[in-house]
């Protein structure tokens, strides 16, 4: 399987089906894609916050693309004339050869917002995609030693993991995700992006070897992609 970071927590993966995950591409300065360059049959967003739903309305409508996302958000997507898969945390659902989940995310998004506002309520997630081999996006979130269960449950051959501090885990929590986790690869994201969530992805590196992690960790710059 294929899977390129776009920037951010915006990933498209390419397995049985693609993928467009958390597709914030209009005002993420990590890019220099359009939404009309990204091709998928899936779209998943973890949570409401303007840096993960993006463009996925844009994106899922160019592409007659469904949306997988929390009950909230769907609603919210459906009324923009999104076609939608409601589901919500512990649940998933099929769509074409893909399987998607909503897993536990420590974060916020359980608000109103406010009329014509381009962000969604909804509680913030984490998904574990299924399209051949699994991957394990967590979206935006603290340290939980679920992710231990996480990782038991689903077997992720790849995990995607915050490691930008303030709004998510930083590199020392991350470290102690990806030794939870325990998926063969792990790539940091949600990083950088910005100056408030500046990190090192190195630093990240040198904690999850302190906790002990065997797996793999693939350090990508934007608009690069990876094998696993
Ligand atoms: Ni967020
Ligand atoms: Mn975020």
């Amino acid at each position: 399987m294929r899977a390129e970071w776009i920037g951010h927590a915006a990933w498209l993966i390419e397995g049985k089906d693609k993928i467009a995950i958390d597709p914030f591409i209009v005002g993420n300065p990590k890019t220099e894609r359009k939404p009309s360059s990204v091709h998928c049959d899936i779209v998943v967003v973890t949570h409401g916050h303007s840096d993960h739903l993006g463009d996925a309305v844009e994106i899922a409508k160019k592409n007659d693309a469904t949306v997988c996302a929390i009950y909230e958000i769907a609603e919210y997507l459906e009324s923009q004339g999104v076609k939608t898969e409601p589901m919500n945390k512990g649940g998933s659902v099929k769509v074409k050869s893909t399987r998607v989940r909503l897993v536990e995310a420590v974060h916020s998004g359980d608000y109103l917002p406010p009329k014509g506002a381009k962000v969604s309520g909804g509680a913030a997630c984490g998904a574990v995609v299924e399209s051949g081999k699994t991957v394990y996006h967590a979206g935006d979130t603290a340290l939980f030693s679920d992710m231990k269960l996480i990782g038991q449950l689903y077997r992720p051959d790849l995990a995607l993991l915050p490691i930008g501090d303030r709004y998510t885990m930083g590199p020392r929590e991350a470290g102690w995700a990806a030794a939870f986790v325990e998926a063969p690869m792990t790539v940091p994201m949600h990083y950088s992006t910005w100056p408030a969530i500046e990190a090192d992805p190195f630093e990240f590196e040198e904690h999850c070897r302190k906790k002990g992690y065997k797996g793999e960790v693939t350090i990508l710059n934007p608009g690069e992609s990876m094998k696993f």
